[in-house]
């Protein structure tokens, strides 16, 4: 079986992050997700909308997500890739070469971000339209 292995926030799902975890589980076979915590977010400097249990809810109800896993610091990659025994790690090409290191330990795939959609995008849209409404 063929793990795959991803991270992010996922806050406000949207297109751009199902195109990511479907062509992501599509990779391998079993896809877990390593999801930002909001105590790791806000060390980050940034706050979701949506707290990490609804986070893991919603990822949790999409077919090509099998498990959701806490991601609660920076170095915990090498760890996870170990303890989870993952053949392949993906993310999104914001991130390319970020995360080469991990090549010692399994593949490294950064997959094409989908033009035109973010989380902030969303945000900044929605103080738009609460302003004009
Ligand atoms: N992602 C993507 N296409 C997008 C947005 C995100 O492929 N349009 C990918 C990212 O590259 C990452 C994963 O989805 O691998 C999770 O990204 P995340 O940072 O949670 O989403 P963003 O929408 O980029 O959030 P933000 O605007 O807060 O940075």
């Amino acid at each position: 079986m063929k793990k795959v292995l991803t991270y992010g926030t996922f806050d406000l799902l949207h297109k751009g992050h199902v195109n990511l975890l479907q062509r992501a589980r599509e990779l391998g076979d079993y896809l877990i997700v390593a999801v930002s915590t909001d105590t790791f977010n806000a060390l980050k400097g940034k706050a979701s909308y949506t707290s990490w249990e609804d986070r893991k809810l919603i990822l949790e109800a999409l077919s090509c997500v099998d498990e959701v896993i806490p991601e609660t610091h920076w170095e915990q990659k090498v760890i996870d890739v170990k303890e989870h025994d993952i053949d392949l790690f993906v993310m999104g090409d914001d991130w390319s070469g970020e995360f080469d290191f991990l090549q010692e330990y399994c593949e490294v795939v950064y997959l094409s971000r989908t033009a035109g959609v973010s989380t902030t995008k969303i945000k900044e849209d929605l103080k738009v339209h609460q302003l004009i409404s």
